[in-house]
């Protein structure tokens, strides 16, 4: 059986899947995450409130879990997220900061962590949702104290820690051409010339039927391409209204097509990662009472029409 990770790979591409720890219990997951995807990205075990639940003590414990599994299943892993201004610790985001101060805690956060999972990772989403939906920065504990350098700084630590490791910008909502994408560009083109380490862009691709299809997604991802950036859809999802019938299942199918096809014309669109595999572990029916059905298999573990329509994409 020829699985979606085989097809990519015969572009040079990988088809990932998130995952998370609690759903490592059930077999029947686990069988079909092990077998058909070459990219794993840990959907929490990595992000701050998990790694360094107190000031300066750090747990492995969900990310080891996590990697030490993809590579027993010999897949690679997208590494997600070092700086971020949800889901901090208490310790961090209960008291005010001194620009010094929280300057050598996040210095001392990426490094460590990066550190920790040297020459275990891809990819590293260094910076995740830094920016507002007009394109000016997001107002977090970050920027306000810290000023916009805060990413350039983020990268370098990143770099010194794991030189090898790929290192990303992450967003949502940057699918399209537009005021977020844009202020992407600007500042992917900024931290190029200036030598900063920054090696690409994760489009997060969470979208929406009832929002509509980003139909400059290609032009975009061309765009940083000819920044010498890689791109990848980095969480991708389809949701929509509840109850799915056919012709939604029909369109949300159409969806991931065209998002693996823009994905393959675009040589530095590196590859894909599912925001999970099935509608049972799928984050949006806790996020968007009444949406749902957002990945393509279901919550049976049954193929749904999203699942042929990405494996038809890729075997072209
Ligand atoms: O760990 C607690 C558990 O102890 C408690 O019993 C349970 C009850 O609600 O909550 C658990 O924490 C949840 C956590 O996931 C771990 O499962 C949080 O409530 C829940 O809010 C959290 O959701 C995560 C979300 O990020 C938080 O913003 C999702 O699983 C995760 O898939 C999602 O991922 C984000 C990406 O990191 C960035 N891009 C958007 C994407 C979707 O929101």
């Amino acid at each position: 059986q020829t699985t979606l990770a085989d097809l990519a790979q015969r572009h040079g591409r990988y088809f990932g899947s998130a995952t998370d720890n609690p759903e490592l219990t059930d077999a029947a997951y686990t069988r079909i995450l092990g077998n058909e995807f070459d990219m794993i990205t840990p959907g929490n075990g990595m992000k701050w409130y998990a790694t360094e639940p107190q000031q300066g003590v750090f747990d492995w414990t969900a990310g080891d879990e996590i990697v030490n599994l993809a590579r027993a299943n010999h897949q690679k892993v997208r590494a997600h997220t070092l700086v971020w201004h949800s889901q901090l610790p208490g310790w961090l985001t209960g008291r005010e900061w001194t620009a010094d101060e929280l300057r050598a805690v996040l210095k001392n956060h990426i490094q460590t962590e990066v550190r920790h999972y040297r020459g275990k990772v891809y990819a590293w989403d260094v910076v995740n949702e830094a920016f507002n939906e007009d394109g000016t920065y997001r107002e977090t504990v970050f920027y306000k104290t810290l000023g916009p350098g805060y990413i350039a700084d983020a990268l370098r630590w990143a770099h010194q820690a794991d030189p090898r490791a790929r290192l990303y910008l992450n967003d949502y909502n940057i699918e399209a051409v537009g005021p977020k994408s844009d202020a992407y560009y600007d500042l992917a083109r900024q931290l190029k010339a200036q030598g900063v380490p920054l090696h690409g862009i994760g489009l997060q691709a969470h979208l929406a039927l009832q929002y509509g299809y980003p139909t400059t997604l290609e032009e975009n991802l061309r765009r940083f391409a000819r920044l010498r950036l890689d791109t990848a859809l980095t969480e991708v999802d389809v949701r929509m209204l509840l109850p799915a019938t056919e012709e939604k299942l029909a369109q949300q199918a159409e969806w991931y097509g065209d998002l693996t096809r823009a994905c393959l014309a675009v040589r530095r669109c590196v590859g894909i990662t599912v925001w999970d595999y099935t509608d049972k572990y799928s984050w949006i029916p806790a996020f968007f009472p009444g949406q749902g059905a957002a990945l393509p298999w279901d919550e049976e573990f049954a193929r749904k029409p999203a699942y042929y329509a990405i494996r038809d994409a890729l075997l072209g």
